[in-house]
């Protein structure tokens, strides 16, 4: 795949002035405007109002508001010790901004064991912020590198023309550092003249599907057709479906995977049809510290985002309860495969084997 993209990066990381700039997700399709993030609760802010959002991207932002908030404070003069502190305060706050995702901890922390192994060697923390950078710059890229082996390594299961593909909210270019984890193969496929048909979930109650999916695909070319999330089933009863590519943000040990609320049924739909389900995501998505999606923490989102957000005027009578979680797991059994950076595994055994492997 080209390294220059069709739109430009999610979030970029602004050494010069300590800040992260952010593609605003919450106006799109209909504003491209970027924001340039300095302080901690404006990141935080970001991040659980989904301006940034998208497992690896969000992972990405907070490594990069880690670096940035790090240089400000050693601009103001603060000493090793305030340094330590605001530190964990800042590592803290962007973790408990949205908890299922395990990218972001997984950034939170790589950061965190870098920051204080060279605060115990004793750099300078004018030193130890240009390696927060680096470190944040490195994250950044290895990241475009794992969607890259996604791609290639997904790209197989796309074998014949025209494939109908369905996706759930968005896996794309927009939530990770470049390309996408669901959909980075079926840019490689649209690349290599297989003309992928993708067919997008609109993805209730935040439109993932409707405002970025269908806006990235359509930029870049590709066929795309949006539908409601309840088309699902007589899309795929009209055999117009051949693969479900849905990315994640937590695989759990058991190979049961986290992903935007509404996966679940589409495993089941797809399960149903017998329809081969697919999820693709990098090996920093896999969380050994989970056992089985029933371990997984599911973050509650706010009641308006069903009955007012997104409509003219308030849609639900005032009042009424509201059940809202960002996310639901889908159970390893009605997964097909798995596609990460390191290959392509029918089970989740394999996938964790080569987790292991490469630590
Ligand atoms: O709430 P969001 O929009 O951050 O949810 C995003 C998803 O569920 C994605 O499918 C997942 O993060 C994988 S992104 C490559």
């Amino acid at each position: 795949m080209n390294d220059k993209f069709v739109l430009p990066d999610a979030v970029e990381i602004d050494r010069e002035n300590a800040a992260v700039v952010i593609l605003d997700q919450t106006l799109l399709p209909c504003e491209e405007k970027y924001e340039s993030l300095t302080g901690i609760e404006e990141l935080v802010d970001a991040i659980k109002k989904l301006k940034v959002r998208g497992a690896p991207a969000i992972g990405v932002a907070a490594a990069a508001g880690l670096a940035a908030c790090t240089k400000r404070k050693v601009l103001e003069g603060t000493d090793r010790t305030g340094l330590s502190g605001w530190f964990d305060y800042c590592s803290e706050s962007l973790k408990s901004s949205r908890p299922t995702a395990v990218n972001l901890a997984w950034a939170v922390d790589r950061m965190k064991n870098l920051f204080d192994s060279l605060l115990a060697d004793g750099k300078e923390p004018v030193r130890i912020a240009e390696m927060l950078f680096d470190e944040a710059e490195n994250i950044k890229n290895e990241d475009i590198c794992m969607c890259r082996a996604i791609a290639a390594n997904g790209l197989p299961l796309i074998s014949k023309k025209g494939c109908g593909i369905l996706t759930h909210c968005n896996a794309g270019h927009l939530a990770v550092s470049r390309f996408g984890t669901a959909l980075s193969p079926i840019y490689l496929a649209h690349e290599s003249g297989l003309e992928p048909k993708v067919y997008a979930d609109e993805t209730r109650p935040l439109l993932q599907g409707a405002r970025l999916t269908a806006y990235e695909l359509s930029k870049a070319g590709v066929d795309v057709t949006l539908i409601c999330d309840n088309m699902a089933a007589s899309l795929m009863a009209s055999g117009k479906i051949d693969m479900v590519m849905a990315g994640c943000d937590r695989i759990a040990l058991n190979g049961d995977v986290a992903n935007k609320i509404g996966t679940l049924q589409v495993a089941i739909l797809a399960d149903y049809f017998g329809i081969p389900f697919y999820v693709l995501g990098p090996s920093s998505t896999f969380d050994a510290g989970t056992a089985s999606g029933k371990d997984i923490k599911i973050e509650q989102r706010p009641a308006e985002e069903i009955t007012t957000m997104h409509y003219s005027k308030r849609l639900a009578p005032d009042g009424i309860k509201v059940f809202n979680p960002a996310f639901d797991v889908t159970p390893a059994s009605l997964i097909t495969g798995y596609v990460t950076e390191k290959g392509y595994f029918a089970s989740a055994d394999g996938l964790v084997e080569s987790v292991r492997k490469g630590r």
